[in-house]
């Protein structure tokens, strides 16, 4: 039997912005039914590599395969066509709009009214504390129920692939947590997820794999134990 093409892979990319390197020959591989997470400190490249994912970026070199197709040079809109979702850093809701515009919005390429209402249902069942707010602005919900409308917005195009820039900076640790369990929920539901993250401890307790990202460049790929195993890992991390 042939095996399938794995949900996302990254071979050998790399990205400039003018004459400065961002990503210098990146290959990570995304699979199934598993989640990765990508650990990098400040300005190492994280949101790069989700822009050059997601077709915000051009890069200089290398492939982003989705299922099996190259997708570089392809438009962000048709990715998310394609089954790809993101949660941007900075979260980026429209704060002016009420929370339903903010998930209507998130549905935008979709013309199934009635899948997208069962899949709002089953969003909201996600986030009970925000079934009762749908008319409120999203600019007045505290900073973790923004980042769960973060969430449950790149939900609304119902993705088989979910990238998370991190979610949990600057939140509470009781909300960091329910980002955790969140994360955890969504990939038991069938969509592969990617976490990229500064907090390596929550990355790797969420994650099944990872690797670290320093300078642009992938130093570390391994099991989550074993990451959180790692002397260099524990020092330079993880505060051990
Ligand atoms: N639009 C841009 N133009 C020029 N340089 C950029 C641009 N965006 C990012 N960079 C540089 O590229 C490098 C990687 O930045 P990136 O935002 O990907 O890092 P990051 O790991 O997401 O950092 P952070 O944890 O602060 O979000 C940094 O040196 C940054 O200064
Ligand atoms: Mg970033």
């Amino acid at each position: 039997m042939a095996t399938e093409a794995p949900p996302l892979q990254v071979s050998n990319l790399s990205v400039r912005y003018g004459v400065v390197p961002a990503l210098n020959d990146v290959s990570i591989q995304l699979r199934e039914g598993r989640i990765l997470t990508i650990i990098g400190a400040n300005g190492a490249g994280k949101s790069t590599l989700i822009k050059t994912i997601c077709g915000l970026v051009k890069p200089v070199a290398g492939e982003v395969r989705l299922f099996g197709e190259n997708v570089v040079g392809q438009s962000p809109d048709l990715l998310v066509a394609k089954g790809l979702s993101v949660v941007p850093e900075g979260r980026r809701l429209f704060g002016e709009m009420t929370l339903l515009e903010n998930l209507e919005m998130g549905a935008f390429s979709r013309t199934d009214q009635k899948a997208v209402k069962r899949n709002r249902e089953h969003v909201l069942d996600l986030f009970p504390e925000l079934r009762d707010r749908l008319s409120t602005q999203a600019a007045k919900f505290s900073g973790g129920q923004q980042q769960m409308i973060a969430v449950a917005r790149a939900l609304m195009s119902d993705p088989r692939v979910l990238l998370l820039d991190e979610p949990t900076i600057g939140l509470a640790p009781a909300i960091v947590d329910r980002i955790a369990e969140i994360v955890t929920t969504i990939a038991q539901s069938g969509v592969d997820v990617l976490l990229v993250e500064q907090n390596a401890e929550v990355a790797l307790e969420v994650a099944d794999y990872g690797y670290i990202l320093e300078g642009g460049a992938i130093v570390m790929g391994d099991e989550a134990d074993t990451l959180a195993q790692s002397a260099e890992v524990q020092r330079a991390y993880l505060g051990i």
